[in-house]
């Protein structure tokens, strides 16, 4: 077996180098159906840092947060799934006046509060087992040396001035915001108050002396990094262009101290405090190990964020780093929200969706696949129990699990072995039917590819649940316990249905563990698969129908693992 294996992986290993999967079309002794490989691709394989957003710890962590994490995690399994260097940085941001009221509501000191709700943010994606390499939390030492770093910079490069900020500013969002950029509303006792036009939170008006940055110089520098398509989904690359066609006015970028305590003074003038997203955005580059001159390549990074703080990501911190004499950020991943009843789910709002008791009712991994599967990064998804369970129910439980349960069953299977491919193709029904799954199936870890590189994790999971449907349906109409009743040809024919029916399983197993990590598992347990073989790199699928000895025919299943995911009740 290792003979085989160590000559496929030499051929692997340079045809990773060229890009794309490859389905190859070789014409087996015995059969006539192709095989394909892993063959890999050329951008991907640089190493590169994924972070998410930090969070805010004015409370505890919701569904929305996690959905972030968890499509950041998602991206970064895929990654070192692939064999990329890949990290994952996630941590809270802790600074600024939201923080600071909260913690004073409370009447606790500011920061014991932000570890206490730090930690929560961390048990919350350890519990859904969010792999990031690193935490980082605005409060430690190594970020404020990187914040006053950054801020000597900017100000050496002559991109900060003092002048006077008149405007509204919105606590909830820590944002300055234009005149148009607010509107009249009413409060919930009718009060006439001014309101955000984005995110619809009160603004309050400020009148104050600060530092300034010149985000005005900037446009053109924006814009060409803009040509670079750096923002996916396609529509909020068109958003931020509008944006650039408006004015683009200096920013203020720090508050004075009085009114703000809690957070990073102004290295040349402590009676002013940094302002918070200036703070907060530099995590990137702490994470990335700045102000070391090392710290390439993991900064700038690629940065998945909601559709919520675009401006800040899109506009005010490629103009940061461009201002610092950096390369603005890789990529921008940006999803839309959950919504409640078509509100978005926010801490403010108080409509918020408590991700522990999901876990309770779905399973950790029932969880993670419901998110990444309905949620669009395009659009907003609504959240309803109703949903989660029917989807769970279909695709997890029927869909999946009902093609493990055929092919691994004592009454199918009895010697609970992998059986031999044994296919003498002469065309048939039953062939132009196997030709026909297997056209299906090529596709997948390609298509799984494409989606995934474009941020579509839920398309990657769509794309897989129709092939297992593909499989079922392969193995219902073929049916090998009939087959197995039958004489010799049939009997062979009973063996290669078993077969490939285990082998696609086998491949949906694989792609499914960025998403599903214990489930994905569970089933390569069950199917006997060794760690080597449950990569993307340097795998081969179907190698049997190429008339490859070994790859699994005649090695015993693994252990019996039960239902894999049991059918939730539907009210
Ligand atoms: O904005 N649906 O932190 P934050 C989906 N500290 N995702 C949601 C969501 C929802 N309903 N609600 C929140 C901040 N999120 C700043 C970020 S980064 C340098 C600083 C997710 O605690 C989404 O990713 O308000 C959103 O962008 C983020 O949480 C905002 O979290
Ligand atoms: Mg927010």
């Amino acid at each position: 077996m290792c003979v085989v294996l160590a000559a496929t992986q030499r051929s692997m290993t340079t045809m990773w180098r060229l890009g794309k999967w490859q389905f190859l079309g070789r014409t087996a002794q015995r059969g006539s159906v192709p095989c394909m490989r892993r063959v890999g691709y050329g951008e991907i394989m640089t190493p590169h840092l994924l972070t998410t957003p930090i969070f805010y710890v004015n409370a505890a962590p919701h569904l929305g947060h996690v959905y972030s994490a968890l499509l950041a995690d998602v991206q970064h399994r895929y990654a070192a799934l692939c064999g990329r260097d890949t990290r994952l940085s996630t941590g809270t941001d802790e600074h600024g006046i939201k923080v600071q009221q909260a913690a004073a509501a409370l009447g606790v000191n500011p920061s014991n509060f932000c570890t206490t709700v730090s930690q929560q943010f961390r048990t919350m994606f350890d519990t859904m087992a969010i792999s990031y390499t690193d935490f980082v939390r605005t409060t430690e030492f190594r970020h404020t040396e990187a914040v006053c770093h950054f801020w000597k910079k900017l100000d050496e490069r002559g991109y900060i001035y003092k002048g006077l900020y008149q405007g509204w500013y919105c606590t909830s969002d820590e944002a300055f915001l234009s005149e148009d950029q607010t509107v009249e509303s009413s409060d919930a006792e009718g009060n006439k108050i001014r309101v955000s036009v984005e995110s619809g939170h009160q603004v309050h008006w400020m009148s104050e002396e600060n530092y300034m940055f010149r985000l005005s110089q900037l446009g053109p520098k924006l814009l060409d990094w803009l040509q670079t398509e750096p923002i996916h989904p396609a529509p909020f690359l068109r958003i931020v262009r509008q944006w650039l066609e408006e004015d683009l006015p200096d920013l203020s970028v720090s508050r004075q101290r009085n009114r703000v305590s809690w957070g990073i003074p102004v290295p040349s003038d402590p009676s002013h405090t940094i302002y918070v997203w200036l703070d907060a955005l530099i995590n990137y580059l702490t994470v990335a190990g700045y102000p070391d001159h090392n710290f390439t390549p993991w900064g700038p990074s690629i940065h998945l964020l909601g559709k919520d703080i675009l401006r800040f990501h899109a506009i005010y911190w490629p103009a940061f780093l461009l201002a610092a004499g950096l390369p603005p950020p890789k990529k921008l991943l940006v999803h839309s929200h959950w919504t409640c009843n078509g509100v978005k789910m926010s801490k403010s709002l108080k409509n918020v969706v408590d991700p522990t008791e999901c876990i309770k009712q779905y399973t950790r991994d029932g969880l993670r696949y419901f998110l990444l599967r309905h949620g669009s990064p395009e659009r907003d998804s609504d959240f309803t129990h109703h949903t989660v369970r029917k989807l769970l129910n279909s695709e997890l439980a029927d869909a999946l699990g009902g093609l493990l349960n055929r092919c691994t069953a004592h009454t199918i299977n009895p010697g609970q072995c992998w059986p031999y491919y044994q296919c003498n193709s002469e065309p048939s029904a039953a062939h132009n039917e196997l030709q026909g799954l297997l056209g299906a199936v090529k596709e997948l870890p390609g298509l799984v590819d494409q989606y995934m590189n474009r941020f579509q994790a839920n398309k990657a999971l769509e794309a897989i649940d129709s092939s297992v449907r593909c499989s079922n349906a392969f193995f219902q109409s073929q049916a090998p316990w009939k087959l197995f009743k039958g004489d010799e040809e049939d009997k062979a024919w009973g063996q290669s249905v078993l077969y490939i029916t285990l082998e696609s399983l086998r491949l949906y197993a694989t792609l499914l563990q960025p998403a599903v990590p214990i489930l994905a598992k569970t089933i390569l347990d069950r199917l006997g698969v060794p760690d080597i073989y449950r990569t993307l790199k340097g795998n081969v699928f179907f190698a049997a129908t190429l008339g490859e000895k070994y790859c699994f025919q005649g090695q015993t299943l693994g252990s019996k693992c039960g239902l894999l995911y049991p059918r939730l009740d539907l009210d």
